[in-house]
């Protein structure tokens, strides 16, 4: 999986932030590792923090050795190729150095311009960089990078776009989200389109109910003011890592794994869901806070913003009419843990009801993390005289003892520098999304109640389960069968 050694330059604007310092950094220093970054690659920091080349050298060998990377050849190499741009992206005069840097670099012909900034700053370096002449692809190409949000609700979304697209083509646009890079979200393509024992059943015919869940430990740290103003769970998660989880459980198959082939199907499903219905809203849309949100630094007064969400979508074509998603996710929750969760339908006749405690559907479990793992939910007969039966899992760990999991912006790094957008969000997709979410957005706004509180380390507010109506439904929790222990 070489990428044959393409000469570029990879720009990080925002190098000094965390996303740069904790994810980019070590990503790139992993396809360093495994020779996927050609001999003269050069990766150039830019930030406000006047580092010289030396002392960001110094600086990011130290945060790597802290992080446990030993000192060896490998790391000096890699160190070798970081340079540093200080400066303000307001400026001209910065993108002017910048122009001079590509040149003298002799990496004039493709350049990665990462743009992990505050999404308020992403049409000044844009027009920043076009107006000194730096997104021209005279030989070669330059391609830009966008962190999640694209926009903060669909008008936005539309501004950005507008903004961007006098400057660059879409080819050159890779709008990143990190959750499609995850090994286990991949696999979902893997399991569905590669293995024909489930296709027969992916329909309303047997699936009862879909559960996606992206539960967290940790709260707001660090970025309050941020997550208070422009996040909530909704525009931080659901628009972007949930739903794409639920269109890449819910497409049609692709023709091929080509960028627009995949990205068509996943249109397809984001315009097939069924708009909110806003009088049903508490019962579709669950939003809360965790207890001391509001005491976080940085968080408004009286702040409404969710830490916690619950969604109930439907997917209104000829597969899936009828079938409910239900998405969640929170920020303190009781465990760290990602997983899709399928439930099938009961069996016609039910044979065996007397003899066992409850019914028990087949349900088909993917974690996504911290486990990356595939479990299946079946009955079978107890040993003994008597025909009784209970839940038995066949399971598999997707991975195999010794094999690393690539992080998933390691693969995404890579698949800009070989120009492969598939794992990338084409823009009818986030307009599709935020199509979705702007509706509950809207209503929430409109609503005077404020969120629900749940307590930290719980599994959310126990109003989340009204979402399930009427039905016998229940949040699935952990990958392990009732009974199993934990
Ligand atoms: C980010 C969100 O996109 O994804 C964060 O902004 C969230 O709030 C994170 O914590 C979760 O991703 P991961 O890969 O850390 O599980």
């Amino acid at each position: 999986m070489s990428c044959g050694g393409v000469s570029h330059a990879y720009v990080i604007f925002g190098a000094t932030g965390n996303l740069a310092t904790a994810k980019l950094l070590p990503a790139l220093f992993q396809l360093h590792g495994m020779g996927h970054l050609a001999a003269d690659v050069e990766i150039l920091g830019c930030g406000r923090t006047p580092f010289t080349r030396d002392s960001w050298r110094a600086e990011v060998r130290k945060l790597f050795v802290d992080s446990g990377v030993a000192e060896d050849t490998l790391l000096d190499s890699f160190i070798q190729r970081l340079d540093y741009l200080s400066g303000s992206l307001k400026e001209a005069v910065f993108y002017e150095a910048l122009h001079s840097w590509v040149r003298d670099n002799g990496c004039e012909n493709n350049v990665i311009f990462y743009l992990s900034v505050s999404p308020d700053l992403y049409v000044e370096v844009t027009e920043g960089l076009a107006a000194a002449g730096l997104l021209q692809e005279e030989s070669g190409w330059r391609r830009m990078v966008i962190e999640k949000p694209f926009g903060h609700d669909l008008q936005s979304a539309r501004d950005l776009q507008h903004s961007l697209e006098a400057h660059l083509k879409e080819e050159q646009i890779y709008r990143i989200d990190h959750y499609v890079g995850k090994e286990a979200v991949q696999n979902l393509l893997v399991l569905r389109f590669a293995n024909l024992i489930l296709e027969p059943l992916w329909n309303r015919h047997y699936i009862d109910h879909v559960q996606i869940t992206h539960a967290e430990t940790v709260g707001v740290d660090g970025r309050a003011s941020y997550y208070d103003n422009s996040g909530g769970a909704m525009r931080d998660m659901i628009q972007s890592h949930l739903l794409q989880v639920l269109a890449l459980l819910a497409m049609e198959p692709p023709v091929s794994l080509e960028a627009e082939a995949l990205r068509d199907e996943k249109v397809k499903v984001l315009k097939s869901i069924r708009p909110v219905d806003l009088s049903q809203l508490s019962s579709q849309a669950i939003r809360a806070q965790y207890a001391g949100y509001q005491q976080e630094k940085g968080v408004a007064a009286g702040s409404h913003t969710e830490t916690y969400t619950a969604l109930k979508l439907y997917v209104d074509n000829w597969r899936w009419r009828g079938v409910p998603f239900y998405l969640r996710t929170g920020k303190c929750l009781k465990e760290r843990r990602s997983m899709v969760a399928v439930c099938f339908k009961e069996a016609p006749v039910q044979l065996f009801q007397e003899r066992t405690a409850g019914t028990h559907p087949n349900w088909l479990l993917i974690g996504i993390q911290p486990e990356d793992a595939v479990r299946l939910e079946i009955s079978a007969k107890i040993p003994g005289l008597e025909m009784r039966t209970r839940q038995i899992v066949m399971d598999a760990s997707v991975g195999s003892p010794g094999e690393r999991k690539a992080e998933a912006y390691e693969e995404l790094l890579l698949d800009v520098i070989q120009g492969d957008r598939s794992l990338f969000l084409r823009y009818d997709e986030v307009k599709a999304a935020w199509s979705v979410v702007d509706p509950v957005m809207q209503g929430w706004a409109n609503d005077e109640q404020p969120p629900l509180q749940y307590p930290q380390g719980s599994w959310g507010p126990k109003a989340a389960e009204k979402i399930f109506g009427e039905t016998a439904r229940e949040w699935r929790h952990t990958l392990r069968c009732n009974g199993e222990g934990g």
